[in-house]
């Protein structure tokens, strides 16, 4: 009896100092991950209010802001709920319409170079544009959304943030015009028949709208998770501080994450993601054609007006991820990494919502089944059933609260209004 406690404690003994054991290389590597490896967001060119309080505040009632949208009821905020860490907890987004993907979490979404599962937007700003003008989202157009910031409400925050608004588009006010160039025929009859200067001015408001928008944004940052802790206890060899911030179970994982798991091939860096595009042989949902990826995205910001080189950036001098964009066939049906700081509270997972928890996406990857469109860059894991949990449980260490504050995860306008 006693040597039968005398053993298991033994056991037990050798688990807990082995699985918080790593070598050099290894503590390099969890160093890399960890979140105080994040650099400070650099600012963007692009947009120059990016970092303006002042354009944080529009932006954030923007965000929230219904009277956007076609029927008064549609916000951004309706499917990046910040309960959710900014997502909807559904499949796929329903706005006005049905969309076709999942609506990704926005926590450090600024440090992305690219936006959309397929990246055919390359700044917050553009990419805060289309679905105010999406049939599926809004169903707005740029002029009722340009009109709108002459509103009383508006008009003083905009103006204060941007340049003051031109007395030209006032007289477009009461003609009740629809007008955008795409999505709509006479939507874009309208729209065809302003006057030039018009439609640029029309732009540049609509622009600002996704740059004041983007500014908010940029405040949504990831907190320290538990993973971050334990590494810094690891670097500062305490073990026992590792040992609270992190089970045996999920130290374990953790080895299969970055060891025979092979996830940090995509998912490394402080976010957990590479910021590329990779084919994972993810299932297209049932009775949809298969998605394409980043194979139409790419050709999508190529003609984008509102990408790094069009005419209303604030400046092109740091365009060159657009430039020197990566492009080929293994882009078929490659979606961009998501981050795996956002997986608590953002279930179902996946371009489309196809995953509904973690064990289906460890599922997935395990048997890792050809891809219907293109190629699956992922390799069979053939873990055991025991290892996979062990890697579930790592991937919930990732979760922490936003380091953002309180007062912009709520709604302004139930204060003002
Ligand atoms: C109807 C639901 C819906 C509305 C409304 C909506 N979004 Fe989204 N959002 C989505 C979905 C779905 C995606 C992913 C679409 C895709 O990749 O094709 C997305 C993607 C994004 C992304 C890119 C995230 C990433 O990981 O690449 C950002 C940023 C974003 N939305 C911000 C906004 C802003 C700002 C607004 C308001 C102007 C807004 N969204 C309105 C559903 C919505
Ligand atoms: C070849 C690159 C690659 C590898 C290797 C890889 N991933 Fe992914 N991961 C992705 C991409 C791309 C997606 C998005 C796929 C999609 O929705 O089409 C994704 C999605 C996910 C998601 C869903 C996240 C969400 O918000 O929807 C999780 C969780 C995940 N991966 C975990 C892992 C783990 C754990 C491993 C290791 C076993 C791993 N990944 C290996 C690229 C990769």
């Amino acid at each position: 009896m006693v040597l039968a406690i005398a053993l298991i404690t033994l056991a037990s003994g050798c688990d807990w100092r082995e699985a918080h054991q790593w070598d050099e290389t290894e503590r390099r590597e969890l160093t890399s991950l960890s979140l105080a490896a994040l650099e400070p967001l650099a600012a963007n060119p692009t947009n120059s209010v990016g970092d303006s309080e002042r354009a944080q505040i529009l932006g954030h009632r923007l965000f929230f802001e219904p009277r956007m949208s076609a029927n008064n009821a549609v916000s951004c905020a309706s499917c990046h709920q910040p309960e959710r860490r900014f997502t909807d907890g559904v499949e796929v987004s329903v706005g006005l319409g049905l969309t076709r993907r999942n609506a990704p979490s926005l926590i450090g979404i600024a440090y992305s170079p690219w936006l959309y599962w397929d990246g055919r937007k390359d700044s917050l700003w553009s990419q805060a544009l289309e679905p105010l003008e999406a049939a599926n989202e809004h169903g707005s157009h740029r002029l009722h959304v340009a009109l709108l910031m002459y509103e009383p409400d508006y008009q003083p925050a905009y103006e204060e943030v941007f340049a003051r608004l031109p007395a030209s588009l006032l007289g477009l006010k009461e003609k009740a015009l629809r007008a955008a160039p795409q999505h709509h025929e006479d939507w874009a009859a309208q729209w065809s028949a302003l006057a030039p200067d018009n439609r640029t001015l029309v732009n540049q408001i609509f622009a600002n709208v996704g740059k004041a928008i983007a500014a908010y944004e940029r405040l949504l940052r990831p907190g320290v998770s538990r993973f971050d802790r334990y590494v810094a206890a690891i670097v500062a060899d305490d073990s026992k501080l590792a040992s609270d911030m992190m089970s045996v179970k999920e130290a374990e994982g953790l080895k299969t994450f970055i060891g025979v798991g092979e996830c940090t091939q995509c998912h490394n860096g402080p976010l957990l993601t590479n910021n590329s595009f990779h084919n994972t042989g993810l299932l297209s949902v049932p009775g949809a054609t298969p998605d394409v990826g980043r194979i139409q995205g790419l050709h999508e910001l190529q003609v984008d007006e509102f990408n790094c080189l069009g005419a209303y950036v604030d400046s092109t001098e740091a365009c060159d991820e657009l430039r020197f964009v990566k492009t080929g066939r293994e882009l078929l049906g490659a979606m961009r990494t998501p981050s795996l700081r956002n997986l608590q509270g953002t279930a179902p997972f996946g371009h489309a919502g196809q995953f509904a928890d973690l064990a289906a996406v460890l599922a997935h990857y395990n048997t890792a089944l050809d891809a219907m469109v293109g190629h699956n860059e992922a390799k069979p894991l053939d873990l055991w059933p025991w290892q996979l949990e062990q890697l579930e449980a790592f991937l919930r260490t990732l979760a922490a609260p936003p380091a953002v504050d309180e007062k912009w995860l709520q709604n302004p306008h139930f204060l003002t209004r």
